[in-house]
């Protein structure tokens, strides 16, 4: 038998605008746990995608003069693109508008009709179109959405619901037995009262939006876009209520699933009511991370104020956002965008601590090693020192807690430059031959620890690293051919400065 794979996925993000930083992000993170788990031969299925249905996307098609699917088709191939870009090592790309998934939403809706957990009713309630939610009076500022700032309007609808208020004990019971299911723990709370203040069945499905997967039974409706996105997650890997299958069986639960803090709401809630609904197992654990804001205010495409990825890459590189993004802020909160801030980190953890340090001991090790590596140096204290970092920085990126992990690694970068001040290698060479090519070969497998450990963060630095330092090399030789240096510095904080560009 196959051995379950560790399912990981992002949200499937809208197709109404291109994606910015912000979808990189979770993108991106799902995308280093993906690739560190790889990397200790554990399989793994990680999803993404787009969620291409419901009033805003046909609003805006209609805006840009082109049919609702073309315009799906051309946001979508954006983020694909990008994922491209950022070497994004997803297993499964769903987009909403494909037929395998329309099927199974179909089946669900019917099969949750025939249970009675799903009815027919009338809706009366404050809506807000760019949420596609409807609110309840409290929830509103002002009589604004809390998310977007508009006015909700009024809406009053034929409506078909999901009985969400029959799972409100089974929910609370599952959280008490699965404390880490609402992660992490200190967002849980939110979700907790709000579902102990008694929940309301929820309107699943639309008479006014045509773009939409038409209700099998009951075309002159269409299933509620958030109804649809959620089951990608089931439907993506195979899953039909009706019909057994084997891929999904060998993917199902999902291990974690990433989301920002504002869809918390419906991944930890109605998600797993949903699920329990179906009688399918409910994911181990749904976790929202915070959000980047400029200014203070959430970066998002309504509110126009985000920095596209793109950008940053040009200036600095695929690894260096990739790098900033995860170091810069603990996973879970809050954190303002700031190209100050980027460059910063990118002369002085990048450029320097590691660069500097990643070319020192290339340059002296082509000129006294004469590229043989003798072995790996299991006695050295530098090397045992710095092995024993492995296990704290696993432990924190299988915990989300990626800036911690870039943390240790650099803690581990900056011991080697301190080893390196303290020995002066360049005065060994004279002082005491003998010693230098022990030490130097010491630093070459340091080196190999720390791309190691890198790889899942800057996957394209990590490979130029190794490359250089031998990795995987049949001569166990240091590659000798002089490679530009892994980050240039970028013009400095004092721009008077000489040497800087
Ligand atoms: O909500 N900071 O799609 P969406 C951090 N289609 N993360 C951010 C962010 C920011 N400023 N902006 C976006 C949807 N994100 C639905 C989801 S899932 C079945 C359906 C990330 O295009 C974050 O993961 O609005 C957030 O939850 C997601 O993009 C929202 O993307
Ligand atoms: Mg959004």
């Amino acid at each position: 038998m196959r051995s379950k794979k560790f399912y990981i996925t992002t949200p499937l993000y809208y197709v109404n605008a291109k994606p910015h930083i912000g979808h990189a992000y979770t993108t991106l993170a799902a995308d280093v746990l993906a690739r560190h788990l790889r990397g200790k031969d554990i399989p793994v299925h990680f999803q993404t995608g787009t969620d291409e249905h419901g009033a805003n996307i046909e609003k805006t098609a209609r805006e840009k003069g082109v049919e609702p699917k073309a315009w799906c088709d051309l946001i979508s191939a954006e983020f694909r693109a990008l994922w491209k870009t950022l070497n994004i090592s997803y297993d499964h790309f769903i987009r909403t508008t494909d037929a395998g998934h329309q099927a199974g939403v179909q089946a669900v809706f019917e099969r949750l009709l025939r249970t009675g957990d799903i009815y027919k009713g009338a809706y009366e309630g404050l809506y807000c179109a760019s949420c596609e939610a409807f609110y309840d009076e409290g929830e509103l500022k002002a009589g604004r959405c809390p998310v977007h700032g508009t006015p909700a309007q009024r809406v009053s609808e034929e409506t078909y619901f999901f009985r969400l208020s029959k799972y409100e004990k089974p929910l609370l019971e599952h959280f008490a037995r699965h404390p880490d299911f609402l992660s992490p723990r200190y967002r849980a709370q939110e979700l907790l009262n709000f579902v102990s203040a008694g929940l309301k069945d929820i309107s699943v499905s639309r008479a006014r939006v045509a773009w939409g997967v038409p209700v099998k039974s009951d075309p002159a409706h269409t299933v509620y876009v958030w109804f649809d996105a959620l089951l990608n997650y089931a439907t993506g890997p195979g899953y039909h209520p009706d019909q057994p299958s084997t891929d999904f069986q060998h993917v199902w639960p999902a291990d974690v699933q990433l989301v920002g803090k504002e869809i918390f709401r419906f991944h930890g809630v109605v998600w797993p009511a949903m699920l329990l609904a179906l009688g399918v197992e409910l994911p181990r654990k749904v976790y929202a991370h915070g959000w980047w804001t400029i200014n203070g205010e959430k970066m998002s495409k309504s509110r126009g104020n985000f920095i596209r990825a793109e950008d940053v890459v040009r200036d600095y590189g695929v690894d260096a956002l990739r790098y900033f993004l995860l170091r810069e802020v603990p996973f879970g909160q809050d954190g303002d965008f700031s190209l100050e801030a980027l460059r910063r980190r990118y002369n002085a953890d990048l450029a320097n601590d590691l660069g500097n340090l990643f070319s020192r001991v290339m340059n002296m090790a082509a000129k006294y090693l004469e590229h043989r590596l003798p072995h790996k140096p299991e006695s050295s204290e530098a090397f045992r020192e710095l092995a024993s970092r492995t296990p704290g920085i696993h432990r924190s990126i299988e915990a989300l807690q990626f800036s911690e992990a870039l943390e240790q690694i650099w803690q581990g970068v900056a011991s080697l430059n301190r080893l390196i001040d303290e020995k002066k290698p360049w005065e060994m060479a004279k002082r005491d031959p003998a010693a230098l090519r022990p030490f130097l070969n010491e630093l070459v497998w340091c080196l190999r620890l720390v791309a190691g450990w890198l790889d899942p963060f800057m996957p394209d630095t990590a490979s130029k690293m190794h490359l250089q330092l031998g990795v995987g090399m049949t001569s166990a030789g240091v590659e000798p051919q002089k490679l530009p240096p892994l980050f240039p510095r970028k013009h400095d904080d004092n721009p008077g400065a000489p040497g800087n560009n």
